[in-house]
């Protein structure tokens, strides 16, 4: 066999090699495409949960169902992230006028151990009244943490304390519970806005 029948052979070879694999993985898209949508009905992000307000009283995802809502994940001690957010996400309640009262804001604490009911309340009282504040067990934290696929790590500081890392972006969710998108830390308040008036719009 010559050289450049080697060649030849061998570049039919990978031509019926790549086409196998590209139709394989069309197929494939084929597969997964309409069962991910009609498959399971759960969204990728949120589903239900059980967690405890500021008042003491246990919140599902079914006390908010009916309301498009704006969840984020953080805690009490957040030195910047959390505190920026809070304010950011009252500045775009106000700029939203009546609008504000179609939408739920939710807090979902990430570190339980630290952020009681009670402190929840107090921290959130520098804020705003329509901030929802959640807290729970460590398991019912951990629970609607990876639901919301959020990222959360202990992180320990001198003297014995700790911080936590967290995921900082802001989730919509609609009246129907399921994701519809999110807004990112340091996002441009008019893009937050939109985003706001588009997901209480329907
Ligand atoms: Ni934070």
């Amino acid at each position: 066999m010559n050289a450049l029948r080697v060649v030849r052979l061998l570049t039919w070879a990978l031509v019926v090699v790549l086409a196998g694999v590209t139709g394989y993985i069309v197929w494939q898209g084929r597969q997964a495409g309409p069962q991910d949508v009609v498959g399971s009905g759960e969204a990728a992000v949120g589903g239900p949960f059980t967690l405890v307000d500021t008042n003491g009283r246990t919140i599902t995802e079914k006390d908010l169902a009916g309301k498009p809502y704006a969840i984020f994940f953080g805690f009490t001690h957040c030195p910047d992230v959390c505190p920026t957010t809070l304010a950011e996400l009252s500045v775009l309640m106000g700029e939203m006028g009546a609008d504000a009262e179609k939408l739920n804001v939710v807090f979902v604490t990430v570190d339980p151990e630290r952020d009681t009911p009670e402190s929840l309340k107090s921290y959130l009282s520098s804020f705003s009244d329509k901030v929802i504040g959640l807290s729970g067990t460590e398991d019912q934290v951990a629970d609607v943490v990876a639901k919301y696929r959020v990222y959360r790590r202990k992180v320990p500081t001198e003297g014995g304390d700790y911080t936590m890392d967290h995921t900082a972006a802001v989730f919509l969710m609609g009246a129907d519970g399921r994701f519809r998108g999110t807004i990112s830390y340091g996002e441009a308040q008019a893009d937050a806005l939109a985003k706001l008036q588009r997901l209480v719009a329907g």
